[in-house]
This record gives structure tokens, C-alpha cells and sequence, in this order.
């Protein structure tokens, strides 16, 4: 097969929700539907104790598995599909954000009785950063909903994209009957006890099959439909591809139904591996170079060896078992011999992956997140972001002996982008900062596990952060007048961590010249 023929049967998806909403079942069915596990309650296994465990237990659980579940790779019908898992647990994690910039579609998957909730809404922002196209899977259609008219209203306004109805359902709840495909002309009737919930599919709204399968709702469904069809947005594919509309789908998950549309619509309307911007020019995907990003860390998966694996998005060319890459930044280049390819549970050694395709290089803390991989040519892809905590608390040790196991585990973790550390410039302090407060007690328990130091956190006055840009000489002036407040973080760029926002505001009207960035991109 053609390189183009290769990349364009790639695609490359993530599932977005809020906790709760149905992602993990709807991962489990479309790995079951694409033949890419053979029982479903696989992937929900992980998820079985959660209610008994602690948060970062379940963490820490979710860990040891999440190196052959961060990306599900499977065939189905032409394609080959990329399936890429966002962390499931309750607090909003960065790892998230990067996992976004790394996929070309998303599905986002609503709760049709609570409707677009608040982690959907800041999903959807980070992948509006780079107009992400997005389908929509109503779920949870066999419970007593909102109207399916309410729901795309919510999510028009609320998420402010266009909603185009792909299929509609047959009522709700205990009558939930099945959905009418609006572009096919064909009717699926649901049946719980059916095998993959379907019970039989027929052809056309006027079908006598209707009227005999559910004589009391035919009529109504027939007098819904026309009404759809004349309120509601046609699908547009370039809407869909530029972000603007999101086609949406009607099903149960946990009952199998609506599960094939969803996993069709990737393969017939989700756009296959897209162009990359790099600070110098946008790399095309069929382009025969190979050329990859790191958008993953996953650090100490077995903490007798140190070893790491970085989770690499191909964005061009090919990739072979034994070729050398370059990493930007580094010498010489490295024959990669020991990728990791992710075949749905699977772990095993990559021969070939084409763009689109995610790759794992083990290494020991060489590779860091954000940085290019080419054959020689010098580039580098943008759009990787950091993002300013908004929590923070100072790292004290139980043992003082310890400092530098300390500061070295810091150090790891923040690479790996478990946290983010700042050290002002006029002590020894050392900041940790999070999006989530999660985090911190990640942070103490793989400290202590991993590194062997015992520390505790403790609140610091500082409410936010922002990177600050400008010459070398500004940047030391603010430096030399606040040096408990400027800090380097762990790439050593300087931040300017604020006791308040009144404060960051003065601040920055007395430095006009400098900039203060809310995000970070990491080169
Ligand atoms: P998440 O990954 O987005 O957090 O959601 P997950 O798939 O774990 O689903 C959350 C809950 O919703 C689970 O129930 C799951 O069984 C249920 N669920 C998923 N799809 C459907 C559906 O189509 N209909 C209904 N009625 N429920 C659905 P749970 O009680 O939290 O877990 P469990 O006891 O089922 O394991």
C-alpha cells in the first residue's frame, strides 16, 4: 500500500465527557464492535472499585494498566483506527489538554439526563484551540431524559457549535423504541436483550414494518421527523471539519445501541491525519520524512528500572523498526529499535507506523513532552501548551537529608508533567503548581514510592502564575526587584508567581514592556 493510501486510512479520535457520562463504556463498546477485544468488561474492569478505593488509588491502578490503554490502535472496515484515552479520574489534568493536541477528531459524549455538564464545556474550549472537528454521542437514551430538542439547544448555546442530527431516537426511557437514521432512510429498533442492541433494521419511514414493530409511536415518529428535518441543520462536512457543527448520534452504550454509528461516523465523516504547524512551516502528513512530537510522559511504569516511555504522534512519513531519528535539541541521532506499538490490549515491539499513529519510545528521561522528532530536519510543532496552575503549595520535607532525592523526583515529575515546579530565584523553595488538586497527592505518593522521600505540602501565598517574556534585561531587572516572586520553572523559563490578582495586575502595569502568558507552549 501507498504512503497516501496508508495515511489516509489513519484516524486518529479521543473521547471527551464529563466524568460519569458513559466514555468508558463507550471506549469498551467500540473496541468490542471493532473486533479489538473479545469480552466486553475489559476496559471497565479498571474502573470496578472505584467507589471503594481512594481517588489517587484508583490513580495509581489506573496507572499500571494505562501504558497499554493510552491508545488503542484497531482495524476496522478500511481503516486503521487510533483510539487515544484522556484521564479518567475526577480532577481536570493536563494530561488531558496534551492528549487533545495530539488527536484529529474527537467524540464527545453527553449524558442525555444531565445534559452538557461542566468538564464538557472546558473540553470543548481546548479543542475549539484548534478547531478540533467533534461528534456527538447522546447517551444514556434508555433513561428518562431531556427531550432530544432541549439537548441540541443546550449544546448550540452552551458549547456554542452547531448541531446537525444524524439519527433521531424513537422516545426515551422505558418507551425507547430505537432511532431513525436521517440520511440513510432506515430504522433501528432497540432491544436490550438483542445481540449488540439491536433487535432489526428496516428500510424507510413508510414502511408497513414500522407500524406493525411499534404500532403506538410510529405516527409519532413520523410527525417528529418532519419537524427535525425542518428545524434542525443539515450535516455539512465542512462545518464538521472546521469545528463549527457537530453531527450528532442517539444511543445507549452500556446497552450496545447506537455504538456502530458512532464507530462508522469515524471512519466515513472523521477527517484522516491533518497537517502540523511548526514554528517554521506546516508539515503535510503524506510527506515521505518522518516527523514526530512528544505529547506523553509516563514515568517509573516499574520503579526497580527508571524507565519511561514517550508517547510519540507521527505527523508525517513513515516509520520503520531500526531507523534513526533525530530529537531536536539532541546531537546525534538514535536508532529506535525497542517502539512500542499499542494493538488494542497489547504491548508489543512497532515495525512500521505511519502518520497518525501513536508510537512509545522507552528512555530514561531524555525525551521531555513537546519536542520533535525528525529525520534531520531541523523543525519544531507547536501547540503543545503548559498551562498556569491554579493551585500551589511548597514541597517541605519530613527528613531534611533528603534534599536532593527531593529535588530530583520533583524535577522527574515535572518532565513528565505530573506537576509543574517553580523555584523563586530568592530561596530554596520549592513550588509545586496544579490544575487540579488531585495532583498533590499523586505527587506525595509517587515521591515517596518511586523516590523514596517522605514531604509534605504545605499552602503558600501564591494564587496565581504567568510566564513572563522579554529581553534578557528586563527579564533581570524584575528578577533583581522581586526575586521571592520570580521564579524558573522546570525548563527554566521565569515565571512571575503573584500573591493575588490585584497584585499580578500592578505588577504587570509597572513592567508595560514585558508579557505575562497564561500558557507556556513547550518546545
Ligand atoms: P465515564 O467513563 O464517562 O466516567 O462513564 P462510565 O462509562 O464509567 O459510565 C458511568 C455510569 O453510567 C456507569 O454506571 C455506567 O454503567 C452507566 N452507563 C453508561 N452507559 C449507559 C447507558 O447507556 N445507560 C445507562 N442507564 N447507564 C449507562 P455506574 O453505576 O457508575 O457503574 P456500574 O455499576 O455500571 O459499573
Amino acid at each position: 500500500m501507498s504512503l497516501d493510501s496508508e495515511i489516509a486510512r489513519r484516524r486518529t479520535f479521543a473521547i471527551i465527557s464529563h466524568p460519569d457520562a458513559g466514555k468508558t463504556t463507550l471506549t469498551e463498546k467500540l473496541l468490542w464492535f471493532g473486533g479489538a477485544i473479545q469480552v466486553a468488561g475489559e476496559v471497565r474492569a479498571r474502573k470496578a472499585s472505584r467507589h471503594a478505593t481512594s481517588d489517587w488509588m484508583e490513580l495509581e491502578k489506573q496507572r499500571g494498566i494505562s501504558v497499554t490503554s493510552s491508545v488503542m490502535q484497531f482495524p476496522y472496515r478500511d481503516c486503521i483506527i487510533n483510539l487515544l484515552d484522556t484521564p479518567g479520574h475526577a480532577d481536570f489534568s493536563e494530561d488531558t489538554y496534551r492528549t487533545l493536541t495530539a488527536v484529529d477528531s474527537a467524540v464527545m459524549v453527553i449524558d442525555s439526563v444531565k445534559g452538557v455538564e461542566e468538564r464538557t464545556i472546558k473540553l470543548l474550549d481546548v479543542c475549539r484551540l484548534r478547531d478540533t472537528p467533534i461528534l456527538t454521542f447522546i447517551n444514556k437514551l434508555d433513561r428518562e431524559g431531556q427531550s432530544p430538542i432541549d439537548l441540541l439547544d443546550e449544546i448550540e448555546s452552551v458549547l456554542n457549535i452547531q448541531c446537525a442530527p444524524m439519527t433521531w431516537p424513537i422516545s426515551m426511557g422505558k418507551r425507547f423504541r430505537g432511532v431513525y437514521d436521517l440520511y440513510r432512510d432506515t430504522i433501528h429498533f432497540f432491544d436490550p436483550q438483542a445481540e449488540k442492541g439491536t433487535s432489526e433494521i428496516i428500510q424507510g419511514l413508510d414502511n408497513p414494518r414500522l407500524d406493525e414493530v411499534i404500532a403506538d409511536q410510529a405516527e409519532e415518529l413520523r410527525m417528529d421527523i418532519e419537524l427535525v428535518r425542518g428545524a434542525s441543520h443539515a450535516f455539512d462536512k465542512d462545518a464538521y471539519l472546521s469545528g463549527r457543527q457537530t453531527p450528532v448520534y442517539f444511543g445507549s452504550g452500556i446497552n450496545n445501541f447506537g455504538v456502530q454509528s458512532v464507530l462508522d461516523a469515524i471512519v466515513d465523516l472523521s477527517p484522516p491525519p491533518l497537517a502540523r504547524p511548526t514554528t517554521t512551516r506546516d508539515v503535510a502528513p503524506n510527506e515521505p520524512k518522518f516527523t514526530a512530537f512528544a505529547f506523553k510522559i509516563q514515568a517509573n511504569m516499574d520503579p526497580r528500572h527508571r524507565d519511561r516511555i514517550a508517547f510519540l504522534r507521527v505527523c508525517s512519513g513513515h516509520f520503520e523498526r531500526g531507523m534513526k531519528i533525530k530529537q531536536m535539541g539532541a546531537a546525534k541521532p538514535f536508532a529506535v529499535n525497542n517502539a512500542i506499538t499499542f494493538m488494542a490490549q497489547d504491548r508489543s515491539i512497532m515495525e512500521d507506523a505511519y502518520a497518525g499513529d501513536i508510537i512509545g519510545i522507552p528512555n530514561h528521561g531524555t525525551i521531555r513532552l513537546g519536542e520533535t522528532f525528525t529525520e534531520g530536519e531541523e523543525l519544531r510543532f507547536t501547540g503543545i501548551p503548559s498551562f498556569a496552575p491554579e493551585l500551589f503549595q511548597r514541597a517541605v520535607l519530613k527528613n531534611p537529608l533528603k534534599l536532593k532525592q527531593l529535588q530530583k523526583g520533583l524535577q522527574q515529575l515535572a518532565e513528565e508533567g505530573a506537576t509543574q515546579l517553580f523555584r523563586p530565584l530568592g530561596s530554596n523553595d520549592l513550588i509545586l503548581g496544579a490544575v487540579g488538586a488531585l495532583q498533590f497527592d499523586v505527587v506525595a505518593h509517587r515521591l515517596e514510592f518511586e523516590y523514596g522521600v517522605d514531604a509534605v505540602f504545605e499552602p503558600c501565598a501564591v494564587a496565581t502564575a504567568r510566564w513572563i517574556k522579554g529581553s534578557p534585561d528586563q527579564l533581570r531587572a524584575i528578577a533583581d526587584k522581586y526575586p521571592a516572586s520570580v521564579a524558573l520553572d522546570g525548563a527554566e523559563d521565569y515565571v512571575y508567581l503573584a500573591s493575588s490578582r490585584v497584585n499580578l495586575q500592578l505588577t504587570q502595569e509597572r513592567y508595560p514592556e514585558l508579557k505575562f502568558q497564561e500558557t507556556r507552549e513547550v518546545h
